[in-house]
């Protein structure tokens, strides 16, 4: 099994770092192949610019973005992304919750990484939501909050944590066809959290990876029309918002 960490965090000292070092200890007990990209330590370029393509005249950014993939004019840094991508049977990505999403540099990494003719293509009929260039592969996000787990509950004042998580684990990892394991969220990190136990939790997550069912997130291709709305009569009555994307 090769498993690639996508980690974001800027200090070699962090509850994030001490984490990744017990994922990566973990799988390789386990007898994976681990690679890490340290986003940081690579001082990884966040911004999704002209920059990444060859020379080109066309001021629509996407369309820019596929020319350059059909003439392999993409960035060598880029490339290097998407190959340990397609290599990988697992993907974790790592990070602290920041402003309720990932910190800026790995937003960065979506956005240069899952490019036009790699992540997906501005057409219909792409295959995309359950279908998609890492179909086969499983993702899994490992979270840090502050916020407590309280405070992330249904009720809790932040929303619930998988509505935060939708637009990372349904928007990028489901939308390029990984399917998706319920995350591993450490909690009331920074003043609640004890290392002892967030490092046992995570551990016995890692090693119960196989026998983790996916969150059931629908297939484009199965329950959705040709406007790609949801087919009438799949969610149990009153359902709404996100929670209709999961059978
Ligand atoms: C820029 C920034 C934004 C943050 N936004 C949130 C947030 O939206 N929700 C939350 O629960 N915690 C938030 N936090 C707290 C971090 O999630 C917390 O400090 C981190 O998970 C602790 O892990 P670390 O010690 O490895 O940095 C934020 C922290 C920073 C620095």
């Amino acid at each position: 099994m090769r498993t690639h960490i996508v980690y974001a965090h800027p200090h070699s000292g962090s509850l994030n770092a001490a984490l990744r070092d017990e994922a990566v200890q973990t799988l390789e007990g386990l007898g994976h192949t681990v690679s890490v990209s340290d986003l940081y330590a690579m001082d990884w370029k966040a911004v999704a610019d002209y920059d990444d393509f060859g020379p080109t005249e066309n001021e629509h950014f996407m369309a820019a973005a596929g020319e350059a993939w059909d003439k392999g004019e993409i960035a060598e840094d880029i490339k290097a992304e998407q190959a340990k991508l397609l290599e990988a049977d697992l993907v974790l990505l790592q990070f602290p919750l920041w402003w309720y999403s990932v910190p800026a540099i790995m937003k960065g990494w979506f956005d240069r990484v899952f490019t036009n003719g790699f992540g997906y293509r501005p057409s219909s009929d792409w295959p995309r939501f359950g279908d998609g260039v890492l179909k086969g592969k499983r993702a899994m996000v490992i979270v840090t909050t502050g916020a407590a787990e309280s405070h992330l509950s249904d009720r809790g004042v932040n929303g619930d944590i998988n509505d935060l998580l939708f637009p990372i684990q349904h928007g990028v990892l489901f939308y390029t066809g990984l399917e998706v394991l319920p995350p591993v969220v450490v909690t009331g990190a920074g003043w609640q959290a004890d290392f002892a136990d967030v490092a046992k939790q995570l551990r016995e997550r890692l090693e119960t990876l196989a026998e983790t069912e996916p969150i059931a997130y629908r297939k484009q291709s199965e329950d959705y029309d040709e406007r790609k709305r949801l087919l009438p009569g799949r969610e149990p009555e009153g359902t709404t918002g996100f929670a209709l994307h999961i059978a």
